[in-house]
């Protein structure tokens, strides 16, 4: 279980200072696929920084578990993953050493580094691909090596923070529902940024609406939802409300 607790954050700069997060406070049940929303500029790649253990809070805080991140973040290596827009792949290593890196670093003995990335690279559609660079794979295929990379680890949570969002629009909701089916079928934590709504409105069990600088505006449960394009298109005025016009209905 993830709990956010009261959690807040400013950085500060040479001309003044820039509060990222206003206050934020809900909790993800495991195994929740959860979508965040909110306009460029709300603080949704911060939120997910502060989960990674990669920055602290200035308030508050985040558990997993029970755990802070940032405090535990040895206990973490491994258990929490990331995707982010770009694919962050090393050019000069295969998909297949690309996708057992994690585990190279973690220590697991190199047969099993194998076999584990070829099943996700199987899993992802990409069996015929394995000793190919990333120069020589599109930009989706690419992607499928950056999931595949985060999947192969077995987290417990997954981040993605507009992970599907330079990918043009077929390829993307492809990539972005097989993805979805695998995580739900592992039981992985997922925390999906994007700014679509449409894309959160089609991939996930919750939404959690952020406002600028980040709060909860709205948390609502997408199982069962009756007509999705009124809830898009209220959620759009909500954020719109809150912040600069800048989501994409
Ligand atoms: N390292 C940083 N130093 C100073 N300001 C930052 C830093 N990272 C983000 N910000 C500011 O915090 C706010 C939230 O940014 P970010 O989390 O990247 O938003 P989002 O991912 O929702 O677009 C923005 O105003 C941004 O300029
Ligand atoms: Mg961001």
């Amino acid at each position: 279980m993830i709990e956010v607790d009261n959690l807040r954050k400013v950085y500060h700069g040479s001309g003044g200072y820039t509060v990222a997060i206003e206050h934020l406070d809900f909790d993800v049940r495991d195994g929740e696929v959860v979508g965040i929303v909110g306009s460029t500029g709300c603080g949704k790649s911060t939120f997910l920084r502060i989960v990674m253990g990669i920055e602290t809070p200035t308030s508050g805080r985040v558990l997993i578990d029970g755990r802070e991140p940032y405090r535990d973040f040895m206990h973490f290596r491994g258990r929490i993953a990331a995707v982010f827009q770009e694919d962050r792949l090393f050019p000069w290593r295969t998909a297949l050493d690309n996708v057992r890196l994690g585990l190279e670093i973690l220590g697991v003995p190199k047969s099993e580094q194998i076999s584990r990335a070829k099943r996700w690279l199987d899993a992802l559609g990409l069996g015929s691909f394995y000793n190919y660079y990333p120069h020589q794979l599109s930009g989706g295929m690419r992607q499928r090596v950056a999931l595949a990379r985060a999947l192969v680890l077995e987290p417990e949570v997954i981040l993605l923070d507009e992970a599907f969002g330079h990918l043009d629009e077929v390829t993307s909701s492809k990539l972005r529902a097989d993805f979805l089916e695998l995580v739900r079928k592992e039981g992985i934590t997922t925390l999906f940024v994007t700014h679509n709504l449409r894309e959160a409105l089609e991939s996930t069990d919750r939404i959690i609406v952020f406002g600028r600088p980040a709060k909860v505006l709205a948390d609502i449960r997408v199982e069962g939802l009756q007509d999705r394009d009124v809830m898009r298109e209220r959620i759009y005025r909500l954020i719109e409300l809150n912040s600069p016009s800048q989501v994409e209905p």
